[in-house]
């Protein structure tokens, strides 16, 4: 009630993908944590910032330390965290910019809230796929570690289920690929849909 959202008298997408050269597009990673999300997106930023693009990461990790610093692991939780990615990624789209999203995003129900509100034609889905074993034996942040010895509550896999996208735009298996490999695969993905006709 009383809020008033106007877009008319702002800059147009057109006029920022007119600047920027391409066109915006969210990509959105989703796999279990470890899976290798954020390296790959930081892989694929690189080349394509290298290509004179521009891009922005919303990384899970990131968020939850600053915007999202409220919020816990509750489904209700996990449903909000997602929302408000999707929110920001949508404005970040809205002006020309390449984002790249890497969040668990575990169900398919927050896949499609972040598919609504980032509108479909917008948005890639990106399935970082590692089994929980290869992302156990990993471990990078030890919370494999933490959560087998009962320390971390939902935990996503365990306590808390991670179900796989059913019709990802890719899939990009971190078991049989180098972090090389499926960046430069996710990019050449990208591209159709980044360039400026
Ligand atoms: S999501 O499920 O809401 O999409 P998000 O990607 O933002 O999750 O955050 C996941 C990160 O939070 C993990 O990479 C890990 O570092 C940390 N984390 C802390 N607690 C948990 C938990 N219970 N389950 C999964 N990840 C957790």
């Amino acid at each position: 009630m009383n809020i008033f959202p106007e877009t008319h008298r702002f800059l147009n997408r057109h006029d920022k993908e007119t600047l920027l050269k391409q066109k915006g597009l969210a990509i959105w990673m989703c796999g279990l944590s470890g899976s290798g999300k954020s390296t790959i997106a930081n892989a694929a930023e690189r080349v394509l910032h290298q290509q004179g693009r521009f891009t922005v990461i919303l990384d899970g990790d990131n968020i939850r330390s600053g915007l999202n610093a409220n919020l816990g692991f509750s489904d209700e939780d996990r449903l909000e965290n997602i929302r408000r990615i999707a929110e920001l990624a949508k404005i970040l789209v809205d002006n020309g910019v390449i984002v790249f999203i890497s969040a668990i995003t575990p169900r398919g129900e927050l896949r499609d809230l972040a598919r609504g509100i980032v509108g479909e034609k917008n948005l890639f889905e990106t399935y970082v796929k590692a089994s929980y074993e290869a992302c156990e034996e990993r471990d990078v942040k030890g919370l494999y570690a933490k959560a087998t010895k009962g320390e971390i509550a939902n935990f996503t896999g365990q306590a808390s289920s991670f179900e796989p996208p059913q019709f990802p735009d890719i899939t990009l298996d971190t078991e049989a690929l180098s972090i090389e490999e499926a960046a430069i695969e996710l990019v050449e993905a990208i591209l159709p849909k980044i360039r400026r006709s």
